[in-house]
Formats: C-alpha cells, sequence, structure tokens
C-alpha cells in the first residue's frame, strides 16, 4: 500500500479542512507551526505575512520533521499568501528532500488564482500538480476534487 502524507499550514482553518478530508482517506498529516505566531489581527497580517511571502522568506517551524523517506507520495498544502506560498510552506519546501516523490500543491485562497505561487512550485518541482480551492472551511463541496489523491 502506498503511504501518503500531507504536510501543510494552516492559519485560519481552511488548511485544517483539507487536512482532515485526507486524514479520513488514509493521509498521515503533519500540520507545521511557526516558531513565532502570526500577528492577530488580519490587517496585521496581511502587512506582516504578505510583506514576506512577498520575499519568499523562510518561516522558521517549531519541531518540523523534514524526513518524508518513508512516503511515496507527498501533498503539501499552503494558504495563498500575496499571491505567494505561505512562508512556512518556504520552509518545508527548503528542508524537506521531495526528490523522486509524486507532489502535489493543495493551495488554498480567498479567490481563484495564484500565478505567483504555481511559478513558485514549478520552480522546484516542475512535474507537481496543483490543485486549488478557494475558502473549503466555507465551501466543503470543493474538498471532493481532492478525492483522487
Ligand atoms: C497574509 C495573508 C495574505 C493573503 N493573500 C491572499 C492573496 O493574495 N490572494 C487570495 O486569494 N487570498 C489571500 N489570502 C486569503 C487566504 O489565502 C485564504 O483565506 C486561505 O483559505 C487561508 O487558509 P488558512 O485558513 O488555512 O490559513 C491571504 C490571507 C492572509 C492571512
Amino acid at each position: 500500500m502506498m503511504k501518503k502524507l500531507l504536510i501543510y499550514y494552516s492559519l485560519s482553518g481552511n488548511g485544517d479542512a483539507v487536512a482532515a478530508y485526507l486524514a479520513d482517506r488514509g493521509f498521515d498529516v503533519r500540520k507545521v507551526e511557526p516558531m513565532n505566531q502570526p500577528p492577530k489581527k488580519f490587517f496585521a497580517q496581511i502587512l506582516r505575512c504578505g510583506f514576506n511571502a512577498g520575499r519568499k522568506h523562510c518561516e522558521p517551524l517549531r519541531d518540523f520533521d523534514p524526513d518524508v523517506s518513508a512516503y511515496d507520495e507527498i501533498v503539501i498544502g499552503s494558504p495563498v499568501w500575496n499571491g505567494r506560498l505561505s512562508c512556512p510552506v518556504n520552509t518545508v519546501l527548503r528542508d524537506a528532500d521531495l526528490s523522486g516523490k509524486r507532489v502535489t500543491f493543495v493551495l488554498y485562497s480567498g479567490s481563484g488564482g495564484a500565478s505567483k505561487a504555481e511559478k513558485q512550485i514549478r520552480g522546484r518541482i516542475p512535474n507537481a500538480a496543483i490543485l486549488h480551492l478557494r475558502e473549503p472551511k466555507k465551501n466543503p463541496e470543493t474538498l471532493d476534487r481532492l478525492s483522487s489523491l
């Protein structure tokens, strides 16, 4: 049986909805937590996290185990920040050795597109599949797009 792992970040619960769905379907799950929590207020989050995502900052993580050697299939979940990958997920991509794995990204955002995030992904893992969900916590029917994973 193929071993499947979801590594993801979630600040406001959309990634957690993805995690619950995939855990039900046999995925092991690692949620990453930043060493320092983002600001509480949305406006301050947009300023700090959005700015840091724009400069592709790798946020230091608490107790992240980057060893994925036991898995054949890896799904990486990230919110879209300022059109890009979130800073905690930048650290995952820096530290985990994904070579030779089947990799799918699940992006969650407030809108449809995230061409800059997709470009970041293609630059690192050219053959990764990318799925994009719009606010899956509020729109749980969109989670069925993950049923093929
Ligand atoms: C700092 C920050 C920046 C964001 N930037 C974008 C963006 O550029 N485009 C977009 O569609 N949504 C953006 N959003 C909305 C989130 O991507 C969206 O709410 C996502 O589902 C959050 O996932 P989470 O609840 O797992 O953290 C942003 C949210 C935050 C906090």
